[in-house]
């Protein structure tokens, strides 16, 4: 079996008597894609932010290639961040720099690259992303989807180990879903690794190599997408026919 980069184990989380996470454990292998389902209020979201850093588990260890990083502060976590990112929902842009600065951002803050090496950069994720020669525009001459892009783009420039996506295709029409699961698709090509936070189905399907649900404050079904699109459980059954 590949090496597991990242492990969740007996992870929990409440918010005052809201007890969301109740022993949470999951592992990701290297370069593999995880979708991760459940209903609204589950804890998804929670648990992304708890792995990179932006929430405290309550218990539990969250191990990033073998190594504990909960117990982090918010110094220690900025290179960890660089290699298990965390692809917001929003894109979450800075609205006043260009698309050139919004991608190249994490390359200034974090490595001592030319700026001829960094344009290079941009320049092939912008290829990637479909946004080839773009690197003027603002945030806000870009649509929804292109933005969703562009903050991928970010999210991968400082070639991660994990990518962390929080619906990612949540909002979008079919053909700018299509162009993002094709993006994440090239992405792990490229050998990321990544956790699929969706509401979309049959997205999680064509990407993912494994399903988890979130249900009940834990990991209630954990399976390759085979077994769970042939599954019998009514808790799988209940995401295939909605
Ligand atoms: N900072 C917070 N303070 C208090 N409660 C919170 C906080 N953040 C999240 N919660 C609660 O934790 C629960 C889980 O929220 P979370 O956002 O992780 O759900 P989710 O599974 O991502 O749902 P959705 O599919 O709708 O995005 C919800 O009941 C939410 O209200
Ligand atoms: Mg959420």
């Amino acid at each position: 079996m590949n090496e597991v980069v990242l492990e969740l184990k007996q992870i929990r989380k409440s918010f005052g008597d809201n007890h969301i996470h109740r022993g949470v454990n999951l592992r990701l292998h290297k370069g593999e894609s995880v979708g991760l389902l459940g209903g609204s209020g589950t804890g998804k979201s929670v648990l992304l932010r708890s792995v990179v850093g932006l929430e405290y588990i309550d218990d539990g260890e969250i191990l990033f290639k073998g190594h504990r990083i909960d117990q982090l502060n918010e110094n220690q976590m900025v290179p960890i961040r660089t290699q298990l990112s965390y692809s917001f929902q929003s894109g979450a842009l800075f609205d006043s720099l260009s698309v050139f600065d919004n991608i190249a951002y994490p390359l200034f803050e974090h490595t001592k690259l030319t700026l001829p090496q960094i344009k290079e950069k941009v320049s092939d994720v912008l290829k990637l992303i479909d946004l080839e020669g773009k690197e003027h525009l603002m945030p806000s001459d870009l649509s929804g989807g292109m933005q969703k892009r562009v903050g991928m783009a970010r999210a991968m420039i400082m070639n991660p180990e994990i990518i962390l996506y929080d619906e990612p295709t949540a909002g979008l029409d079919p053909a700018n879903t299509l162009n993002v699961v094709s993006i994440m698709k090239k992405l792990k090509d490229r050998g990321h690794a990544s956790i699929f936070v969706t509401h979309d189905i049959p997205s999680a399907l064509s990407l993912c190599d494994r399903i988890f649900i979130l249900k009940d404050g834990v990991i209630a079904f954990n399976g390759t997408t085979k077994e769970f699109k042939e599954s019998d459980l009514p808790l799988v059954k209940n995401f295939l026919t909605h």
